[in-house]
């Protein structure tokens, strides 16, 4: 990649700072040695104008629509790969050949048990505690029980870890929504796929037969790969910068699921659909149109909008075929949600307010009418993200720690508080 340079006029000095360029999208003015320079800090509060890191893993380009893992675009990842697989890409780098999937698949079918030990933590919460918070601390508790892979400087430890992360999730999750609903426990069973096995998790019970719909599992797969990695996203980046002090690979998880939570991020698919039982029908949808551009009301349109999409979300699209494959394979014919959702989408993408601030569905719109119709409470739909996205933050995390130039996070800041006083006691203030 060619390198060039940007001049910097400053306190009365000219900079020559390196630009970088990378195999697609944009460059990088490389400020590193700016402050040593200078003295000054650049300021970038939301870090709309900054890399935080060099990656080969997940590109996006938000104006034309563009998600690439590794290369490969999500539209065919999605269509044509299992989770398992995009697994494997965004872990290794290349799409694995038969026997490299096959002995993937089988570790990760291998290591999808938790410690039994650990099913007790379980019952320390209430039963009416959101699934979000269970698997904060679940998740976080990983590394008590599992030491043997939280040496990071190690690389064996690295992909065990990384391994056990994929494989554990989905029963954590399952397991934080049958306490949610007092059914018991489901173990993993090693000849089912990833989505089935989940559902399996999810939906069986001792007291009858339950066999797996394939169609269903087909799209639980598919809305997985829709959810495994997006760059440096909010919880990526925390994922990052936890890791970088040298915390423990679950710890970082735990850390990336915590931020995944907000409304503004993961929770959104949660809000979405409650927001479109709240709209109710279609004849609320203006008054909501409205709220949503008035500035003295923080109420904003769940699943619209997107920090880097100023164009359609390419997940969105397909997330939609996938919610009427569902539905259709429900036989749902008239969901009163997606009525809602379809015209919303209509009126606000003809709606000038959303044109100028190029706001589109992004993929929590869909997202939770289809989550809703497999039979999941709106309360597990950031759970099913987390689940999803723990590949994207592990080979995040581990793209971080295996760079020989990586340190430590530490941001600085435009300091506006008090400048020094002196300490006046109590009987004089
Ligand atoms: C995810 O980063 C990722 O990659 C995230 C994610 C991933 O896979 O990891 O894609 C997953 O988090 C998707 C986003 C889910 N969030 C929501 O759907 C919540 C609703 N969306 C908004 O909160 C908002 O759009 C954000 C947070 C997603 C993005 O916000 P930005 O880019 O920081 O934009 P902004 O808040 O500065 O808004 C720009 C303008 C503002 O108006 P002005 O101040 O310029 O007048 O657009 C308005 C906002 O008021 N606006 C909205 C809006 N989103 C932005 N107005 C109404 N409804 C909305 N949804």
């Amino acid at each position: 990649m060619t390198d060039s340079t940007a001049k910097l006029v400053y306190g009365g000095q000219e900079l020559e700072l390196s630009v970088r360029e990378g195999s697609v999208g944009p460059q990088v003015i490389d400020i590193a040695s700016l402050y040593g320079k200078t003295g000054a800090f650049t300021y970038d509060p939301g870090f709309t104008s900054t890399a935080s890191c060099e990656s080969k893993i997940t590109y996006i380009d938000g104006d034309k629509g563009v998600l690439l893992h590794r290369g490969y675009p999500i539209e065919q990842l999605a269509e044509h790969g299992d989770f398992l697989e995009v697994c494997y890409l965004l872990l290794y780098g290349d799409l694995p050949t038969k026997t490299q999937k096959d002995d993937f698949d089988h570790r990760v079918t291998h290591h999808t048990m938790l410690h039994e030990q650990m099913s007790r933590f379980f019952t320390g919460f209430r039963r009416d505690a959101h699934p979000m918070a269970v698997m904060c601390g679940v998740v976080g508790a990983l590394s008590a029980f599992y030491h043997d892979s939280t040496d990071i400087s190690d690389p064996h430890q690295r992909m065990v870890a990384s391994i056990r992360m994929i494989a554990k999730m989905p029963t954590i999750a399952a397991m934080a929504y049958k306490y949610h609903i007092g059914q018991p426990f489901v173990y993993p069973r090693n000849d089912l796929g990833y989505a089935a096995d989940f559902l399996n998790m999810c939906f069986s019970v001792p007291c009858e037969e339950y066999n797996v719909n394939p169609v269903l599992a087909r799209a639980m797969e598919r809305i997985f790969i829709l959810h495994a990695d997006h760059e440096q996203n909010a919880s990526t980046s925390t994922v990052r910068l936890a890791g970088s002090s040298g915390a423990n690979p679950f710890a970082c998880i735990a850390a990336g699921i915590a931020c995944l939570w907000g409304p503004a991020h993961g929770g959104a698919n949660e809000a979405a659909l409650n927001m479109l039982a709240e709209i109710g029908s279609v004849d609320r949808i203006p008054e909501f149109i409205d709220r949503a551009k008035d500035k003295n009301d923080p109420f904003r349109l769940m699943g619209f909008g997107h920090r880097v999409y100023k164009n359609y979300d390419p997940r969105a699209k397909i997330m939609q075929k996938t919610t009427h494959e569902v539905l259709g394979e429900l036989g749902i014919k008239d969901d009163p949600l997606l009525d809602v959702a379809m015209e919303l989408e209509k009126i606000a993408l003809t709606d000038e307010y959303f044109i100028e601030k190029k706001l589109y569905p992004n993929i929590d719109f869909y997202s939770g009418i289809t989550l809703k119709a497999l039979g999941f409470p709106t309360t597990m739909f950031t759970v099913l993200f987390a689940l999803a996205r723990t590949v994207g933050w592990i080979a995040q995390w581990k793209e971080m720690v295996e760079d020989p130039h990586q340190k430590i996070g530490r941001p600085r800041q435009l300091y506006t508080g008090a400048t020094t006083r002196d300490y006046v006691p109590i009987a004089k203030r």
